[in-house]
């Protein structure tokens, strides 16, 4: 696990599944018609169980570059308490607002979570899988939006968890962390 430290607050990253965390909120990686999918968003669909994509019909869709939110039905056994559900852009080489968008799908589920009054949220790596954003462009992205929103925004939230799924994922993101805030 790596460390970053923001006042008493702090960013950790560590390898694994995102739906055994002990979290107060999951954020999968949605599509903006919120239909479920394959990837994390398959993993939190399984974990959380059917009512979840009934959730996310009732809902009906949201925006890229957006996130909303919803109970964590089955996860909730696991202690929680919500599900968000970011839409990050689809990579189409990097002149078409991806960084902004995803930037963007970061802060809105922070925010959800912060006015949710939640202390813990995990991430995964939003848009770095199927949607094809290199992680090694995302990575200092979902950093430093985390950073900032923990630094200037927050009022509850305490902790911020990004989940890497894959050791290489895992080794970027721990190498854009050095690179931005020389975390070990
Ligand atoms: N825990 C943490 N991270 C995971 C897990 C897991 N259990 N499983 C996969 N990942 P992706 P996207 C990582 O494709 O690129 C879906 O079908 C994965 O290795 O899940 O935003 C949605 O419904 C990768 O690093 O999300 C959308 O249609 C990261 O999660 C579309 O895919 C994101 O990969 C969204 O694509």
């Amino acid at each position: 696990m790596s460390i970053v430290r923001v006042g008493g607050r702090r960013i950790e990253l560590v390898a694994g599944d995102i739906t055994v965390q002990q979290v107060d909120a999951i954020v999968t990686a949605a599509n903006s018609g919120l239909q479920g999918g394959g990837g994390v968003d398959g993993a939190v669909h399984a974990a959380a169980g059917p009512q979840l994509l009934a959730a996310c019909r009732a809902i009906g869709g949201c925006d890229t570059g957006s996130a909303v939110m919803t109970p964590a039905f089955a996860l909730a056994r696991r202690g929680v308490r919500s599900v968000i559900h970011a839409v990050g852009p689809i990579w189409r080489g990097g002149d078409a607002d991806e960084d902004r968008l995803l930037a963007s799908a970061y802060r809105v589920s922070l925010t959800l979570a912060d006015e949710a009054k939640l202390a813990s949220v995990a991430f995964p790596s939003i848009s770095t899988g199927v949607y094809g954003f290199p992680v090694a462009r995302a990575a200092p992205v979902a950093l430093a939006t985390a950073k900032a929103f923990l630094a200037r925004d927050a009022r509850c939230l305490e902790r911020v968890v990004f989940v890497l799924f894959d050791a290489g994922s895992f080794e970027t993101f721990v190498r854009a962390a050095g690179q931005a805030f020389g975390s070990r």
